[in-house]
């Protein structure tokens, strides 16, 4: 596996290896990875000849009162894992060439970047599909696989792709969770004790909306009564959103008479961590 930090090196051996009709697929990562991230790139390498993993922190989706320093960075931990998953080749640029002195150009998607995990992070997905179409440029991939964990980032980078006529196929791959239900995250190590005992109950809670929905239930007011009701039995979480929304545009559902995406988002009492998880409803991403 070659590790990679020059941008033009890595656009190098990605054309060649597309010369010679070889299929090249991209899991973009912030590295700390785990089971969740390993998925990603045994799909992605089922679907390719030539696999690229970036690892990159990207400090333009983190806000200024974000985690950006004390992200976990266990850079030989990941080097180990990705080849282990099959990985052909790390990108790992330095954030002063990704962002060097006068940096000035963003690719901004509107309004499906204002509502949920937006709506309290206003710069994140500018960050976002910032560096993911840096990426896409600098790696030219045919396939690029994203993890449902981030549903709203999944939405925003396939809105982006159709915008400007992108011609590369996104995957998405299902949430990856801890034996008691937690998605895993890479901020989970954060996580106290105790915080950690009562965080499975954001997935219990999404597992309770699709047995109403199953059941027949499509009032978004009621299963987000129910998911709120079983949050609030949590002492060391708060809920920041719980929304019910479409899988395209993100406008709320009154009634879900169409694929549906429930969204949560918690915040923990100690140290702070931001939870997020969710179901699709009546479809897929
Ligand atoms: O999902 C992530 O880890 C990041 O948002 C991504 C897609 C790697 C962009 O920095």
């Amino acid at each position: 596996m070659k590790i990679v930090e020059s941008c033009q090196e890595m656009s190098n051996l990605s054309l060649t290896a597309q010369k010679s009709g070889r299929r090249v697929a991209l899991v973009p990562t912030m590295g700390a990875l785990h089971e969740g991230h390993l998925s990603l790139l045994k799909i992605a390498s089922r679907q390719c000849d030539f696999l690229v993993m970036s690892l990159f922190v990207n400090p333009a989706q983190f806000g200024p009162k974000e985690d950006l320093c004390k992200y976990p960075r266990p850079f030989e931990r990941d080097c180990e894992l990705a080849e282990a998953a099959g990985c052909d080749c790390i990108f790992a640029p330095k954030p002063s060439d990704m962002y060097p002195e006068n940096y000035s150009t963003y690719v901004s998607v509107e309004n499906i970047t204002n509502t949920l995990c937006g709506a309290s992070r206003p710069a994140h997905f500018r960050g976002v599909t910032t560096v993911v179409l840096k990426l896409f440029n600098i790696v030219s991939p045919q396939i690029a696989v994203f993890g449902q964990k981030d549903a709203q980032q999944v939405i925003v980078i396939k809105r982006m792709v159709q915008d400007l006529n992108m011609s590369l196929q996104l995957i998405t791959a299902p949430i990856i969770r801890e034996n008691d239900g937690l998605a895993m995250s890479s901020r989970n190590v954060y996580l106290s004790e105790d915080e950690r005992r009562e965080a499975p109950l954001i997935c219990k809670s999404l597992t309770e909306a699709k047995k109403l929905y199953d059941d027949g239930e499509r009032s978004g007011q009621a299963i987000k009564n129910r998911v709120q009701s079983i949050l609030d039995t949590g002492r060391m979480i708060k809920t920041e959103y719980i929304e019910i929304v479409d899988t395209v545009c993100i406008n709320p559902l009154e009634k879900i008479d169409k694929p549906a995406l429930i969204a949560i988002a918690c915040r923990t009492n100690e140290s702070g961590t931001r939870l997020i998880d969710n179901i699709i409803l009546g479809g897929d991403l």
